[in-house]
């Protein structure tokens, strides 16, 4: 912004704002900088940011939300621009409105994680400068190994666990160990887009399979590809659906993977939070045939930032994996592996899990609150950190007016391949942390829409 402009101080400071809001360089929502802190950065007394955020405010670019500061309006006209669609992340300083794949960031028990890696640092000796197990520390994979037992009813040996930086990291690793160019694998669809390219670049071929209220057609799966060697599910809450995968469809897939000798490959990424019912238990918990290979991360229960997951492999796949991993090397600093063992064996975890359920139940509500306020549907859902609000006609046009609005909100139609279905808009309620701003971003999102 060019900070030259004629006219009194606070008259330019005005105007490159607007210009700026104009631009799609300030999207509405967004929250400004304190005044105190803005004249700081210009070099300006603060009664001359307040001036132009007071002139911005009396002509509607901007609007005053108390103590909680300045925000660029909701609605305003901007250009022609079209923002990408934000998926996980981006370059975003704070989370944007509705923002899928992220946790509750303002929940996070940073002091506490803090002080248990500090005392890691503090004790560290000259040994944990080396290189770690290739296949993730053993405190970190017997802390595991604790937690798949009491939270999902998964029993296995650390030996059987390989940490990871990821999901990705993780899928990699199963590809690169077991399936070969040509390889058929199911996905469910619709399902995670992001997942696709790097499934497509081991050249395996993708086999779309289509999920009803039951989760992932295993039959249609049968019909369609019967020799796949691989099926990727999210049988807790399908993503992006959140329905489970019934019991007997659960059976159906194992027993078509023991007679085929095809790989399952169960994502399990945020299968902590339901919020009523029982859970059904996970098909590794059902594994008798050792063909369920299991993905977990603490990207959900924790934070994304700390690209941490692992896998569960069956027992007879152990040195296979080893040996791959070992080409790579864990790739999860051994500090943060430490600290997230101490983490969860001194109880942290669990205390943190068991609040968010709370947490999200309760800023799920609000979202579903403020959507119902406004005449909007949601798809019922039993669980999960994400919902999908009905709309009618295409919903990648009303994602794409939502988006430019600043709302990542994404379309139903984006994750599908092949499937026909209803339109829906795909949103995040984690960082939510009011009824006001639930009220506050869905009124912007029925402007962006309507
Ligand atoms: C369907 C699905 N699986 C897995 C993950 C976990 O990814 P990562 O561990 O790389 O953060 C995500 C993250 O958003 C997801 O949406």
């Amino acid at each position: 912004m060019n900070s030259h402009s004629a006219g009194p101080r606070y008259q330019s400071i005005a105007r490159q704002l607007k210009a700026a809001i104009e631009q799609g360089e300030l999207l509405p929502g967004k929250r400004l900088p304190a005044s105190r802190v803005y004249a700081q950065e210009l070099g300006v007394s603060r009664a001359t940011v307040e001036s132009a955020y007071g002139e911005l405010v009396a002509q509607g670019w901007l609007e005053r939300q108390g103590q909680k500061g300045t925000f660029v309006s909701a609605g305003v006209v901007r250009g022609p621009t079209t923002p990408e669609p934000v998926w996980f992340g981006g370059e975003q300083p704070e989370p944007q409105p509705f923002q899928m794949g992220l946790p509750a960031l303002d929940l996070f028990p940073r002091a506490v994680w803090a002080r248990v890696m500090g005392r890691r640092l503090r004790t560290q000796t000259r040994f944990d400068l080396a290189l770690g197990d290739v296949c993730g520390e053993m405190n970190l994979r017997n802390a595991i190994v604790e937690y798949l037992r009491f939270s999902r009813s998964i029993e296995c040996m650390p030996e059987q666990v390989f940490v990871t930086t990821g999901y990705a990291a993780s899928m990699a690793l199963i590809l690169q160990t077991l399936s070969k160019p040509g390889d058929r694998i199911w996905l469910e669809d619709p399902g995670f887009p992001l997942i696709r390219p790097l499934i497509a670049s081991q050249q395996l071929e993708l086999c779309p399979v289509p999920v009803d209220d039951d989760g992932m057609q295993i039959e249609e799966g049968m019909r369609l590809a019967p020799d796949a060697r691989f099926a990727l599910l999210t049988p807790a809450h399908q993503s992006p659906l959140g329905v489970a995968l019934s019991l007997p469809r659960r059976h159906q897939l194992l027993d078509w993977a023991a007679h085929q000798a095809a790989w399952i490959i169960e994502d399990d990424y945020d299968s902590e939070f339901r919020y009523q019912g029982k859970p059904l238990p996970p098909i590794k918990s059902l594994d008798a045939p050792q063909r369920v290979i299991y993905a977990g991360t603490f990207s959900k229960s924790l934070f994304p930032a700390l690209r941490c997951a692992w896998l569960v492999v069956p027992a007879p796949l152990v040195a296979q994996f080893r040996q791959q991993a070992s080409y790579a090397a864990c790739g999860v600093p051994l500090l943060w592996q430490q600290t997230l063992a101490d983490f969860i064996h001194e109880g942290h975890f669990w205390r943190h899990l068991r609040k968010m359920r709370q947490h999200y139940a309760q800023r799920r509500q609000w979202l579903e609150q403020a959507l119902a306020a406004h005449g909007f549907q949601v798809v019922p859902q039993q669980g999960g950190i994400q919902l999908v609000m009905s709309v009618e006609g295409d919903d990648r046009e009303l994602a794409v007016r939502g988006r430019r609005a600043g709302l990542a909100v994404q379309a139903l139609s984006d994750w599908r391949m092949n499937s026909q279905g209803a339109s829906g808009l795909l949103m995040s309620f984690t960082n939510i942390s009011s009824p006001a701003m639930a009220q506050q971003q869905v009124r912007m999102l029925q402007q962006a829409i309507k």
